[in-house]
Formats: C-alpha cells, structure tokens, sequence
C-alpha cells in the first residue's frame, strides 16, 4: 500500500480509503451481522488505514458497528478514523458535544473531525470553524476537515481559521461528476488542502453496476446517468481490459491519478481486496487520455460550482435535525 499526508501536516493514510455509509445507513438497507468486522479485517490486512463515517449515518449506528469491529480486531490505534458532525451544529457548544458524542460511540478519538455541510446560509461560518478548531485544541480530534464546502466557503473557512488549519474537503467526484475541477479543487491544491472524493464509484455504476438495488441507488441521479452512459461504460472496459483490471479499480485509480483519495463503500470483504488494488494501478496518460475524453461532459453537466447538498443550507438547523431524527439518520 502507498500512502499520502492530508493537507500539509495532516494523518497519513492509505491511497484508498474505506467509507463505512453503508453501515447502517438506511439508504442502503444492509444486511445485519457480522459484515462490518469482515470487511475492516481485510482492509487492514490489505494495509487501507482510512475509514470514513458520520454521525448521520443510520444516527450513530454506523460509528458505532466501525467502533465494535475496531476494538474487537484490536487495531484502534493502527487506523485514521474520520467521522462527521452535520451541518446543524453551526457553532462551538453545538460542535464539541456532537465530537464528545461520536468519540463515545467510536471508542476512541477521532482522527479526523469533518463538518458534514456548511452552516445554514444566513450563520456565520467562522462560527463553525471555531468549534472545528476548538474540538482539535481541546484534543476532542487530531485534526478537523471540511465537507461538502464549495470553492468560496472553503476561502471563508481559510480566512477564519486562524489557529488551526483544515487538511481536507471531501467532496463528490468520481469520472460521472467532474464539477470540482472546474474552481474547487484548483484551489484546494494550491491552499494545501486534500480532496477526499465521496461516492468515488457514483454508487456503484462506475463499477459496473447498471440497475439500482438499493434506495441509495435509485435516488441518485448521477448513479443512473452513468449506468446508461453507453460511452463512459466503454471507455471503463476498454481500459480494464487492457490493464487486466476491474472497471471499479480503474475508476478509483483514475482519481488517485488526479490527487484525490476516493471512499468507496463496499459491505463485500472480496471487494475489499480490488479496491485497495486500485492503490498500485498506474493508468499511462494514452489510457488516462480515453477516460478524461469519455466523461468530459461531466466537468460542466452539474454545473461549474460544487453544488452538491447546498439546498440544505436553506433549511433551519432545527428542521434539518429533527427530519433526522423522524426519519432515523441517512
Ligand atoms: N460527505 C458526504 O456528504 C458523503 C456523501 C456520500 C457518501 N460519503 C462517503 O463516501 C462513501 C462512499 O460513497 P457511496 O457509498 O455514496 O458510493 P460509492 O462508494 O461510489 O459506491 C458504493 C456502491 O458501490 C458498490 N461497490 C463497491 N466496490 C465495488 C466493486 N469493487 N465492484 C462492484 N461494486 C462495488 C457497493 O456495493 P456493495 O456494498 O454490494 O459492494 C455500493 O453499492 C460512503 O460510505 C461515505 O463514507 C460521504
């Protein structure tokens, strides 16, 4: 495994990490039972380091079944653990008992503390990014992250952060959504920040998978944009084959080839070993050149700026959490 620093002096994690959504998260209705601690051993015997959750995600439930298979592997100190506080906490008070909560159901501190979404449109950032700061100088985190922060509230961010730095924004991006290279992640490479690329498999049709099973899935427009995108799902195949690689390996590996480090989620221990292939594919810029032109329309299809989750800036933090609440998490 290979493996890069988070910002300028942030962890160093493996070149693919694991997100852990699917744990719990209603969305993908998984199964129960004992998959979690499965796939967290292969990943580690793999040498992939990096789990991403949320406090959203099924509320808690997937911080907590990531926490159990930790500690029963006896590996909570071999791994970067990066969670999330939603976008309803928007400030100190509101942000460290939102930290305090996930480390408790973690077992553990966590490595990497994210804001899920920007604060709603009419609160202050700096706001939030005090409590992000305030959660590392209290040693509640090791480090804190943004998430979902478009190329002028990661500037905002900067500007307010003015004792502790951000390492990172994750964001979406895969091959059948290239928004963020239009503004966004110019600026984070020359800001020094990484870009950690959310559904890096656009839930699954990057790697293959044409019809939608799971609720996540078939809400998703962008996952069945690219299951129907005849040329991009070519242009996988051709590169697969000519590397003797799988369609979701040659997707992840094309976003570490642009710098990012791609979560996908899986609750398949055999697809655990695939991914983390994708860290010692080397894509040569000829094969490189037919995946940039096959999904070139991306860069400006969802627009020029990150849009992605920025309606919920629109709606007060109590709605958003109590909609949390009534509907049991993401
Ligand atoms: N910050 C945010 O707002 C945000 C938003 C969404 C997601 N995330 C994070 O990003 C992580 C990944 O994103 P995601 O779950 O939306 O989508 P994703 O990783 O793009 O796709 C997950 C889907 O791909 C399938 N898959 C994974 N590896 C595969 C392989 N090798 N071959 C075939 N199918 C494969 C999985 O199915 P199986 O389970 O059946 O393998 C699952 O259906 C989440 O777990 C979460 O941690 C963050």
């Amino acid at each position: 495994m290979r493996f890069r620093t988070l910002g300028k002096n942030g962890p160093k994690v493996s070149l693919v990490g694991l997100g852990f959504w699917e744990a719990g998260g209603r969305a993908w209705r998984s199964p129960k039972g004992n998959w979690v601690i499965d796939v967290v051993k292969k990943a580690i015997e793999m040498e992939i380091n990096f789990f991403d959750t949320a406090e959203i995600y099924g509320l808690g439930s997937s911080e907590r079944l990531l926490g159990e298979a930790l500690k029963k592997l006896n590996v909570r100190d071999e791994v970067i653990v990066a969670s999330k506080v939603g976008g309803f906490r928007f400030y100190e008070g509101l942000i460290i008992k939102g930290v305090k909560a996930i480390n408790r159901r973690l077992g553990r501190t966590v490595d990497l503390i994210q804001a899920h979404w920007p604060p709603p449109a009419w609160m202050p950032i700096c706001r939030a990014v005090r409590g992000l700061e305030e959660a590392v100088l209290r040693g509640f985190a090791h480090y804190y992250g943004l998430s979902n922060y478009p190329a002028d509230l990661v500037e905002k961010a900067l500007e307010c952060s003015k004792r502790v730095e951000p390492v990172s924004d994750q964001v979406q991006y895969s091959l059948a959504y290239r928004t963020p290279e239009n503004k966004l992640k110019p600026l984070l490479e020359k800001r020094g920040l990484s870009l950690i690329a959310w559904s890096p498999l656009a839930k699954g049709a990057l790697a293959g998978i044409l019809s939608p099973k799971d609720p996540a899935q078939r809400s998703d427009r962008i996952f069945m944009v690219a299951a129907r995108d005849r040329k991009l799902q070519e242009a996988l195949k051709t590169v697969a084959e000519k590397l003797n690689a799988s369609k979701a390996v040659v997707a992840l590996s094309w976003l570490i080839q642009k710098g990012a480090v791609p979560i996908p989620g899986t609750r398949k221990v055999n697809r655990v070993v695939e991914i983390a292939s994708a860290a010692n594919l080397e894509i040569p810029n000829d094969l490189m050149k037919i995946l940039d032109d096959a999904s070139k329309e991306y860069i400006t299809k969802w627009g020029r700026e990150y849009k992605a989750l920025q309606w919920i800036r629109y709606v007060p933090c109590s709605i958003q959490y109590l909609s949390l609440l009534i509907t049991r998490g993401a």
